[in-house]
């Protein structure tokens, strides 16, 4: 599987320095082509940016045909290029609090592309001079480069507010048009930074318990694959929400599958953390099978990157997933994830989409409340509305409270049958037994009519089979009668 471009849309009044210096930091994912947009400019500003050799060697840039960047040319010659694509980022050079011709920029950017945008953005302004500064509180406020995902699902309405009566019209006219069918709303995601985008730890003792978590990931997809390792040869396997290095893929690369992992928010090359890790991977997987091949992983070290014929990487949400053609993939895997899935509608349609008939699906999900594991039930009482407004504050890192039942029913609604369900976590019974009277009384919660017996298994494992479309129709004709 070959990994995908990415376009990158420079907008008006980023210094040419900036585009250059983006290439030397290791902020993009690394798709197999960035196709770069330059926003219409003096011919000479940027101009000696196409076709330059020294700015990257997966990068082709092109200069806009147009003169203005709000004009009805520009946009649609980005339209074009955004129609190909997984994955759509913008880059600017102030924040889009302060500047209203950026916020233009990044509404038209997601209208025009109806997806998740990414924003890369430098802090080196004085925040202070934003009209209405974002809340600083907990931010990381550095010199640096800074990521802001822009969710079309979402929208900070007093930004819209500020900044709309500084739009070009032609914006206001375009968004008045498409604001009811898109209801876009903006998340800002200034003041969480995404655990993926922390430091990594690359001390002895945290590169010991990686290895450590990343055996028993490993270990898990293959006790879960039928005849295990003999099963992977020629195999096309997809993980999805790896987390900050992608060792239980690059395990069932060494054993002959074609491996790749779409995460929302993958985790860039470390050169301190990364080299050290599969070094350690790769001692730890000869000494477990003497005659493995090592080849993939010993390519990644000796470029120190991750080139696409080792692994496709897809930096998207598995909700925006559209770089995978339809039946393509034998085996989709995750480990703790699918609890953090924002729209699991969506995202199992992907995950069906893209799963050959009889294709496989191993899914290890922890239904707990990641805000204080030791009250694992606690988030269900919330009013839908304030967990909603927790769950995106968090980047859906608590948990997003669908049941193991609930989840069973959307994937068999999807058109995949649960060969099994293992629990492996249970909810400790003086901790139910006091919180379960609680939840009777609770009338904001959509939860209060579960049974106690739904409540036990909070942690378990998905083994699951995508049904033909003989099967799916036989099935569903069945429950109807
Ligand atoms: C709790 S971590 C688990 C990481 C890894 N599987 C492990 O076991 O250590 C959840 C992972 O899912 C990713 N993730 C969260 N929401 C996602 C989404 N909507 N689509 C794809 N990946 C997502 C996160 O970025 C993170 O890497």
């Amino acid at each position: 599987m070959n990994s995908p471009a990415s376009v990158l849309v420079v907008a008006p009044g980023c210094p040419p320095e900036l585009v250059q210096e983006l290439f030397n930091t290791n902020i993009l994912p690394s798709p197999s082509k960035v196709i770069v947009l330059l926003p219409p400019g003096n011919p000479w500003q940027y101009s000696h940016l196409v076709n330059a050799p020294g700015l990257s060697p997966t990068a082709q840039v092109f200069s806009s045909p147009a003169q203005s960047f709000f004009s009805t040319r520009h946009l649609k010659w980005i339209r074009r290029h955004l129609r190909s694509v997984d994955q759509v980022m913008v880059l600017i050079s102030t924040s889009p609090y302060g500047n209203p011709t950026i916020a233009a920029v990044s509404l038209l950017m997601m209208l025009l592309a109806g997806k998740t945008i990414t924003l890369l953005r430098t802090i080196d302004e004085p925040m202070a001079a934003s009209p209405e500064p974002p809340d600083p509180k907990g931010a990381d406020w550095h010199e640096g480069w800074f990521v802001i995902t822009l969710n079309p699902d979402a929208l900070a309405k007093e930004f819209g507010k500020t900044a709309w009566s500084a739009y070009p019209n032609f914006v206001k006219n375009l968004i008045n048009r498409t604001e009811r069918e898109l209801c876009f709303y903006f998340e800002c995601y200034d003041t969480v930074k995404p655990v993926n985008y922390e430091p990594l730890d690359s001390s002895p003792a945290a590169l010991q318990k990686d290895l450590e978590h990343a055996m028993t990931v490993g270990n898990l997809y293959l006790d879960a694959l039928p005849g295990g390792v003999a099963f992977l040869p020629g195999k096309k396997v997809l993980e999805v929400g790896p987390g900050i290095n992608l060792g239980p893929m690059l395990m069932l690369a060494c054993h002959g599958a074609q491996v790749s992992v779409v995460d929302r928010f993958l985790t860039p090359w470390d050169a301190e953390y990364h080299p050290r890790f599969y070094r350690l991977l790769k001692e730890k997987l000869l000494e477990r099978w003497p005659s493995i091949d090592l080849k993939v992983l010993e390519m990644i070290l000796s470029r120190n990157a991750y080139p696409p014929e080792s692994i496709a990487l897809y930096s998207c949400s598995l909700e925006d997933l559209l770089g995978i053609p339809d039946q393509s993939v034998d085996v989709v895997v995750s480990y703790d994830v699918l609890e953090h899935l924002f729209d699991l509608e969506s995202a199992f349609t992907h995950l069906a989409r893209i799963t050959k008939p009889e294709g496989l699906g191993i899914h290890q999900v922890d239904f707990r409340d990641h805000r204080d594991f030791s009250r694992p039930l606690d988030y269900l009482l919330l009013s839908d509305k304030e967990f909603i407004r927790q769950f995106k504050e968090r980047l859906g890192e608590c948990g997003n409270r669908y049941r193991p039942q609930e989840m069973q029913q959307l994937l068999e609604s999807k058109g995949f049958a649960v060969t099994a369900f293992q629990p492996t976590g249970f909810t400790e019974e003086q901790y139910l037994t006091d919180f379960f009277p609680q939840l009777k009384k609770s009338r904001r919660s959509r939860y209060r009519s579960c049974a106690a017996e739904d409540l036990r298994v909070n942690q378990g494992f998905f083994v699951l089979e995508k049904k033909t479309r003989e099967s799916f129709h036989e099935g569903a004709e069945r429950s109807w009668r």
